[in-house]
């Protein structure tokens, strides 16, 4: 069994938690085409019109555990993915917003939110979801979100995307073996939204303005602010378009 195809689920994270000890593969797939309480990064809610759109969450068992930078590379390689998927629809001005959203003309199509469980100081498992707007029209007045339909103007077989996405991320385990940090972060930084720009950040100080460095680590980021190098975790630093 690799993939779990649902009609209806609460969250497809949720349900891999449930049901993973019950699992053998060390990878294994859920989807959802009706998600009725997804969950968003910093414990917001990840809104899903029923029938629209794509939900789906990877459960990814690593043999060895916690191979060196594996949770970084996992969340630079899961947004490229991503990124294929959508050049392969010829979506314009595609970008990674760091940390790991997708974005379409700086508009928000695609959010990630990877979970890991640890046992004995290790990483036991991750929980990968993937929410892709596909043929949702509106977005109750999030001006940043916006869809594929939206974008090319015609509505996509959502089976046939899904077909497509379980095979971009089937050798997920083998990739992230074989690619290197320093492969991942090149191609990670070609791809970042508002590299050499200056952008409007937030954190518990307030608002301010900087320029990105270096992508650290998956919850890492080093600006450059009143020309001062700062590193910032991704828990406290909201990134605005
Ligand atoms: C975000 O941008 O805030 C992350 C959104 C992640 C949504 C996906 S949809 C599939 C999986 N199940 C959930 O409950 N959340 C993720």
């Amino acid at each position: 069994m690799k993939l779990i195809k649902l009609n209806a689920i609460d969250s497809t994270n949720d349900f891999i938690k449930k049901i993973k000890s019950l699992v053998d593969d060390k990878l294994f797939f859920v989807f959802t085409y009706n998600q009725t309480k997804g969950r968003g990064q910093m414990n917001k809610v990840w809104e899903s019109q029923p029938n629209k759109n794509i939900c789906f969450s990877i459960c990814y068992k690593p043999i060895k555990s916690n191979p060196k930078q594996m949770s970084f590379k996992l969340n630079m390689l899961i947004s490229l993915i991503l990124l294929d998927f959508f050049k392969e629809l010829k979506i314009p001005d595609i970008k990674i917003k760091w940390p790991n959203d997708i974005l379409s003309a700086e508009k928000k199509i695609s959010g990630i939110l990877i979970e890991s469980s640890i046992k004995s100081n290790n990483i036991n498992d991750y929980i990968i979801g993937i929410g892709l707007n596909i043929n949702q029209e509106s977005f109750n007045g999030i001006i940043n979100a916006n869809s594929v339909k939206n974008i090319l103007g015609i509505n996509y077989d959502l089976n046939l995307l899904s077909n497509r996405l379980f095979k971009l991320f089937s050798n997920l385990d083998r990739k992230i073996e074989q690619l290197s940090i320093k492969y991942l972060k090149k191609k990670y930084l070609e791809n970042l939204y508002g590299l050499d720009s200056l952008l409007k950040f937030s954190n518990y100080n307030g608002k301010f303005k900087a320029k990105i460095i270096e992508v650290i680590s998956e919850n890492k980021i080093k600006l450059l602010v009143d020309n001062k190098e700062l590193i910032f975790d991704s828990d406290d630093l909201k990134l605005h378009i």
